[in-house]
């Protein structure tokens, strides 16, 4: 039997996907600003639009409202990291999500709770069309009708709590609808979510895809069985929707994409030891953390976490991924923690290599008033757990 190829790691993928495509001597990405591109001087070449939007050769570019260097060069290294899945960028994550409904176009979605503002595009759309919002009870999916769509997102924002995918593709099959995620999360290598039946999968690619806080963007991976018949719609929507990423974001995102693993990786472990020592400390009754701390929440903390061969184990076998949450016991706690550490940066968003810490009710009014939610970095992470320790320990004697 012929030996198949090994596949290239996620690490040499990240930094050759795109080689390819390079078509320049630079080692490093040139950065193109045209919104405009010269036709071919060859009349041969030169054929009118047709009812079909016409497929561009490799390297050929219009206009960048359609396609454009930096973009299609993130969205190839995308691509080989999510799966050879086909992938479109689009201006931000919400903006994904908002072009994902308008090409699936559900009478029903089926939701749990997550990113507040997935919640909100939903309420557009209801007005828009009378799109109505089910959640994820057993009698709202039972409501669900063919061609309808259940969006996961796993891990959830902001707990860093995960969803058994397995579960909902069961569901969405019988059902005859389609299982939309959203990955934010868990970005390789942490989940593979076609591995488990999903459709579509989108991210924020603001977050670790971008991981240095200076770029918006958003991304659909398309499940390569059914690219043929979604990727022409969902480009042509793009097209004339007009949400796409700029060029600078396709530049930020190849650099970033380079260091994915390395980051991905040691945020989750980064994240691990916190809550391990968060924990820990909490049992043990002793010190500052059990008296202003309630709990903390993460997938690390599921029961599923525990048990050999759970789908939580399957799900995630290589990591449970970099943000978690702490419930503190009071809301004025919640509030004044964030100002007495110094190496978490009192913001919201995630996924950069630097750590962050909110207080969510600043940009959630469905969240508890109780929650932090952490992100964590690439710091050395005793240097994150002695901050977050001596910022309890200052707010302890403030309370005196
Ligand atoms: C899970 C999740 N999905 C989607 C979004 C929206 O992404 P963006 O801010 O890029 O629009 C966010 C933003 O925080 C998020 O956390």
């Amino acid at each position: 039997m012929a030996d198949t190829p090994r596949q290239l790691s996620l690490a040499t993928r990240s930094i050759h996907a795109d080689d390819s495509i390079n078509t320049y001597q630079d080692v490093a990405p040139a950065m193109h600003v045209s919104t405009t591109f010269r036709y071919s001087r060859n009349p041969e070449d030169l054929h009118p639009w047709t009812e079909e939007m016409p497929e561009l050769a490799p390297g050929t570019f219009i206009y960048s409202r359609e396609s454009a260097p930096n973009t299609t060069r993130f969205e190839t290294l995308l691509s080989s990291l999510l799966g050879n899945a086909p992938v479109l960028t689009y201006a931000s994550g919400l903006a994904a999500f908002h072009a994902m409904l308008v090409h699936l176009n559900p009478r029903r979605v089926a939701i749990g709770g997550g990113y507040h503002g997935c919640h909100g595009v939903l309420s557009v759309l209801h007005k828009l069309n009378g799109l109505t919002q089910l959640t994820l009870s057993p009698s709202d999916l039972d409501q669900l009708q063919p061609g309808d769509v259940i969006h996961i997102e796993t891990p959830l924002n902001p707990t860093g709590e995960a969803r058994n995918l397995e579960f909902y593709h069961d569901i969405a099959k019988t059902k005859n609808c389609f299982l939309t995620v959203d990955a934010t999360f868990a970005p390789p290598p942490l989940l593979d979510p076609f591995a488990f039946g999903v459709d579509i999968v989108m991210h924020s690619g603001t977050k670790y895809f971008g991981g240095h806080s200076d770029m918006l963007s958003g991304v659909l991976a398309v499940r390569p069985e059914r690219a043929a018949e979604w990727i022409p719609s969902l480009k042509f929507e793009r097209l004339v929707l007009g949400g796409v990423m700029g060029s600078l974001e396709g530049w930020l995102g190849v650099r970033s994409l380079r260091t994915l693993e390395l980051r991905v990786t040691r945020q989750s472990e980064n994240a691990q030891r916190l809550v391990d020592w968060l924990v820990s400390e909490k049992q043990s009754g002793q010190g500052v953390v059990p008296q202003l701390v309630d709990g903390v929440a993460h997938a690390s903390q599921q029961p599923e976490a525990r048990e050999e061969g759970s789908w939580l184990r399957r799900q995630m076998p290589n990591g449970y991924g970099p943000v978690f949450a702490l419930y503190m016991k009071t809301e004025e706690a919640a509030r004044r923690l964030p100002s007495k550490v110094h190496l978490f940066h009192h913001a919201t968003s995630l996924g950069g290599v630097e750590s962050l810490i909110e207080w969510r009710a600043m940009s959630d009014r469905t969240c508890d008033r109780r929650l932090l939610r952490v992100s964590v970095g690439v710091e050395g992470w005793e240097d994150l757990r002695d901050d977050l320790l001596q910022g309890l320990e200052a707010l302890e004697a403030e309370q005196k």
